[in-house]
């Protein structure tokens, strides 16, 4: 076994997000919820060499799955990140992320005077414009987030 390369082990049961943009995989645990005081196994490895992309994060979960609302918000932040399900040790599921056209409850229009900030019972919706950068225009008011703007919410 090469010296250079750390092993890491594999899980038993849970979720392995991998292939997540380089520098995201701490925005993803906060995403998630997770504290570390769970007593499960969480791994966390940024910046890793990958064949794919130059750098890339991953975060594998002992125990638990995600939710739709979840796997969204990681698309935004890490589009070409792929989740595997694992159980009994073995890849069961393998997914990568994917926006809807129509974002719907996971962001805030950046634009303090959007309608969608107001006290009408108006809620935010953007069109996905692009991935990666990624760009949403606000249906309302046509700003446009970036990046920065959603992880500010996150
Ligand atoms: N993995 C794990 N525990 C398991 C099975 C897999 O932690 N019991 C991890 C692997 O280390 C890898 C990811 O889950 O990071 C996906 O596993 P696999 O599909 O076997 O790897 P690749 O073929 O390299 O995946 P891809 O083609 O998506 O790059
Ligand atoms: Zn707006």
């Amino acid at each position: 076994m090469s010296e250079t390369v750390l092993h890491v082990s594999k899980i038993r049961q849970g979720t392995v997000i991998d292939h997540i943009t380089g520098g995201h995989a701490l925005d993803v645990v906060r995403i998630l919820g997770i504290t570390g005081r769970e007593s499960k196994v969480i791994t966390i490895a940024i910046n890793v060499p990958s064949k794919l992309f130059k750098r890339k994060d991953i975060v594998k979960i002992e125990g638990r799955e995600l939710n739709p609302q979840e796997v969204h918000k990681i698309a935004l932040l890490a589009p070409h990140a792929t989740i595997n399900i694992i159980r009994d040790f073995k890849v069961v599921e393998k997914q990568r992320v994917k926006l809807p056209k129509v974002i719907e409850d996971i962001v805030k229009c950046a634009n303090p005077a959007c309608i969608s900030n107001s006290n009408e019972p108006v809620q935010a919706r953007f069109y996905v414009e692009s991935e990666d950068p990624l760009l949403l225009k606000c249906h309302y008011c046509g700003y446009i987030m970036e990046k920065k703007d959603v992880l500010q919410q996150f």
